[in-house]
């Protein structure tokens, strides 16, 4: 039911919302007008980790909760705004005393605990690049992202690292090895408590230019290796800004946001956007579990609550009697992100919840939220909402012309929003291909609706979204012609009820080799080591050969529509 309207009721609004009138503030507002919401230094410079916590550190805020842990085995703890000052001071100055110097890049691959934390800010304070890997990635995804970025300095924990002794001797760049959990040194790496023991609390913060590199994700693409993602130290104005009126957090805020730092939604609404605004955020180390997170709801009196459509499904199959069990009438906000929100999402969290799930769109590349449901504003649901006030979208055709209303297209960005990535990681080339026309090209499709609401419809190409975690069918393929009975593979998105899509692997086996069930666990266990443990492929079909353009490129495109029972569409470039 797409003329379906959720009216924006008192009773849909506990309390005011930091955007009270969307066109007005979306026709008169400009990024500039903001700065003045981010504390500068004296030589108009500014530092992203700065206006997160030290800020907030220095004046009333002191002595606030910023930061409630709660481990995998049930350990709490509890970290104030002061105190993620001191942590991240004495972690810059650990990487001083390692010679870390601007520009080098710093890199994360833990689980979900204080340290990464602490550290991401701290990286920044020294005005190095900090980047975080996910920690479900095997052998080969880490020494791709750790080799294009040259790392100096890796911080990970002592089960972590035992996958990157595999590739360690053939990463000259690394430097050193700090391990979160090592009482001592061990084996080429140090102890993170015991440098931290010893370094001071007090440390000068780096003054950076706006447009100084902060932060890098790497992100999948179509075609080749992950892509490094760099952002600005300004891109933190438009992490607060969209916070404070999509997010609408404000500092009495209890906030869970349910994404890994691994990816880019931990960074800016798990660090940046939100500390900045001076709430209080939830981390939970473990795993998801529907019980188990209806009662860090409970428990924690999470007020704001980010998380992405296949948490949402995944709750909604628990049945609704599970969280009557729960006293869960202080949340006051949802959001979702990630991957479309059915709108049946969004309407059980109006039934369980009393409110809504509001829908944002944006990516790594964006930085931020560009496109979102608003709490003053009505929601269509299944529409992804309206530009936030500062981003100009629109729907283009393949040369970057606007389109009128209704029509499929591009979805696109006018340039030069705070959040914007700054480069891809020596790829300028990559980067430039991003841009037609004056937009950006995001590489989603969508329309605009007459009442300029946006509407998702699918990728423009082969990019994978399971689970709402971002998967490149190319780096699947390549660690799949790695297992020693695969010859040739072809990966593609298979839509799933719950998980939004599956991989699912086309696979040619080398001769001889007989298609087995247990051969399709055995391939499955070797991607979940070398590649990843959540971007192996959940379908396993053996078959003779993989339909190819004449210079040999498999044609994902193909291979879903056969999967999926839908017209082919041209072949006449196929051989076979
Ligand atoms: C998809 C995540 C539909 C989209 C912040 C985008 C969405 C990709 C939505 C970026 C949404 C994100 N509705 N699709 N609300 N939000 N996506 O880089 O395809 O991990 O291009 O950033 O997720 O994924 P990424």
């Amino acid at each position: 039911m797409r003329d379906e309207i959720i009216k924006k009721t008192k009773e849909l609004l506990p309390k005011e919302p930091s955007l009270n009138d969307y066109d007005k503030t979306y026709q008169s507002f400009e990024w500039k007008q903001a700065y003045k919401e981010l504390d500068w230094f004296e030589d108009n410079k500014i530092n992203a980790a700065y206006n997160a916590v030290d800020r907030n550190a220095q004046g009333d805020r002191k002595n606030k909760v910023a930061l409630y842990w709660e481990s995998d085995d049930g350990q709490k703890l509890k970290y104030t705004f002061l105190d993620l000052m001191e942590l991240s001071n004495k972690f810059a100055n650990v990487l001083k005393n390692l010679g870390v110097e601007r520009g080098d890049r710093v890199f994360f691959f833990l689980p979900r605990v204080p340290e990464l934390y602490y550290g991401f800010l701290g990286t920044l304070k020294t005005g190095a690049i900090a980047g975080t890997l996910f920690a479900a990635f095997g052998e080969q995804a880490l020494f791709d992202r750790l080799q294009n970025s040259a790392a100096k300095i890796l911080v990970t924990n002592k089960e972590l690292k035992e996958r990157v002794d595999k590739i360690k001797g053939d990463l000259p760049k690394l430097e050193k090895i700090l391990l979160v959990d090592a009482a001592r040194g061990d084996r080429g790496a140090l102890s993170l408590p015991r440098e931290m023991s010893g370094a001071s609390e007090e440390f000068k913060v780096a003054h950076m230019d706006a447009d100084e590199s902060a932060f890098m994700l790497y992100t999948s693409g179509t075609t080749g290796k992950p892509k490094g993602i760099i952002h600005q130290h300004l891109a933190i104005l438009h992490q607060h800004m969209s916070a404070k009126w999509a997010l609408d957090i404000k500092e009495d805020d209890i906030y869970w946001c349910t994404a890994d730092p691994g990816w880019v939604t931990g960074i800016a609404y798990g660090i940046l956007g939100t500390w900045s605004l001076g709430a209080a955020t939830l981390v939970y180390e473990g795993r998801f579990s529907p019980a188990k997170w209806y009662e860090l709801l409970q428990e924690y009196d999470v007020t704001v609550w980010y998380t992405a459509p296949t948490a949402i499904r995944i709750l909604m199959a628990a049945g609704d009697e599970l969280p009557r069990k729960y006293d869960l009438h202080q949340l006051r906000h949802l959001c979702s992100v990630g991957e479309p929100l059915n709108p049946e999402g969004v309407k059980w969290g109006k039934k369980i919840f009393g409110i809504p799930f509001h829908d944002t769109w944006w990516q790594t590349e964006t930085g931020g939220i560009l496109i979102a449901n608003y709490p003053i504003m009505d929601i269509k649901p299944g529409s992804m909402g309206k530009p936030l006030p500062g981003i100009i979208a629109g729907i283009v055709d393949d040369n970057g012309k606007e389109l009128p209303p209704m029509r499929e297209g591009n979805i696109a960005i006018r340039p030069g929003w705070p959040g914007m990535m700054q480069k891809i990681w020596r790829r300028q080339q990559k980067y430039e291909s991003c841009f037609i026309n004056n937009w950006y090209i995001s590489g989603d499709r969508g329309y605009k609706d007459k009442d300029g609401y946006f509407w998702f419809i699918g990728r423009a190409d082969d990019v994978i979204k399971t689970a709402g975690e971002r998967v490149g069918p190319f780096e699947v393929e390549s660690a799949l012609v790695e297992h020693p009975s695969v010859v040739e593979a072809g990966v593609i998105g298979k839509p799933d009820p719950i998980r939004g899509e599956i991989i699912k692997a086309f696979v040619i086996l080398k001769d001889g080799v007989k298609g087995s069930d247990k051969l399709v666990e055995d391939i499955q266990k070797y991607i979940k080591k070398h590649l990843a443990g959540h971007a192996y492929p959940r379908e396993i079909e053996f078959v003779n050969s993989l339909p190819k353009t004449r210079s040999g490129k498999i044609v994902r495109r193909f291979l879903k529509a056969k999967e999926m029972g839908l017209p082919i569409g041209d072949t006449s470039t196929l051989v076979e």
